[in-house]
């Protein structure tokens, strides 16, 4: 069986105090949740003290982006050995916020998912789709192109290794999600993908998780489906409620 991976990206949210609450709550409410990787994606200046919060708890932490150099002249970006030293087992690579406001590119995106699994941190590559490429009738052919380039030459050792997100840009922050049908359908699409480059195991043991409004009332029926493996969650992996109840979802599906 896949592994689940619920991840909550905090973006830029949350003040210390505010996140210090969040993840003490979700700490305490998931103690008895044993068959569902969570994961948190603080803003970076709050390692340290998620850190120590996180310290007798299954949860792991993560940083919302990566540089693909060690060092240098590379003003605002954080390398992989300063994430590992606070204590950051995951990055995000490709939101969708960086390819849109940041110049990131499916090239970029493959260098820092290639720097962070070099470093031993798992990367979840974000991919999708924007509204006009969709309603023209493109999406598998974005997808394809932002996986052949944003997966070039990396491993995908399955369990424990790469995942992959797929967030369709429409859906999010919008309040709109695509619908289990639109979102199986795209991820048994990538599922065939990786098939055709990375062969079969890759395929069948990536996890791919959906992101784009997924909440305390969708999770569950998006979460059933056979190709969707968790989710990556913005607006309601800030309240501990709405974060717990996804949670609690992807824990109940067999
Ligand atoms: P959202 O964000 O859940 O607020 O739509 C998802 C994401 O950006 O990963």
């Amino acid at each position: 069986m896949r592994e689940k991976i619920i991840a909550g990206n905090w973006k830029m949210n949350t003040s210390f105090d505010e996140a210090s609450e969040l993840t003490g709550e979700i700490v305490r409410r998931s103690e008895s949740i044993d068959n569902v990787s969570i994961v948190l994606f603080p803003p970076a200046t709050h390692f340290a003290g998620i850190s120590q919060l996180l310290s007798s708890s299954r949860i792991e932490f993560g940083a919302q982006n990566v540089h693909w150099e060690d060092a240098g002249a590379y003003t605002g970006e954080l390398s992989t050995s300063m994430l590992i030293a606070a204590g950051c087992r995951w990055v995000i690579a490709g939101h969708s916020e960086r390819r849109q406001y940041f110049g990131e590119t499916d090239r970029t995106v493959n260098m820092r998912a290639a720097k962070a699994l070099e470093a031993g941190l798992r990367p979840i590559v974000c991919i999708g789709e924007t509204l006009e490429e969709r309603e023209a009738g493109n999406t598998f052919e974005v997808l394809k192109r932002q996986l052949s380039t944003g997966l070039k030459s990396l491993s995908l050792k399955g369990r424990g290794g790469l995942v992959i997100a797929y967030e369709p840009i429409w859906a999010i922050g919008t309040g709109k999600t695509a619908t289990p049908e639109q979102a199986e359908e795209a991820h048994r699409f990538i599922r065939n993908c990786i098939l055709e480059t990375h062969g079969k195991s890759s395929a069948s043991e990536t996890v791919i998780q959906y992101g784009g409004s997924v909440n305390d009332k969708n999770a569950s029926e998006l979460l059933s489906r056979e190709n969707i493996d968790g989710a990556l969650v913005g607006g309601a992996s800030l309240n501990a409620d709405k974060f717990m109840s996804i949670i609690q979802a992807s824990s109940q599906q067999s």
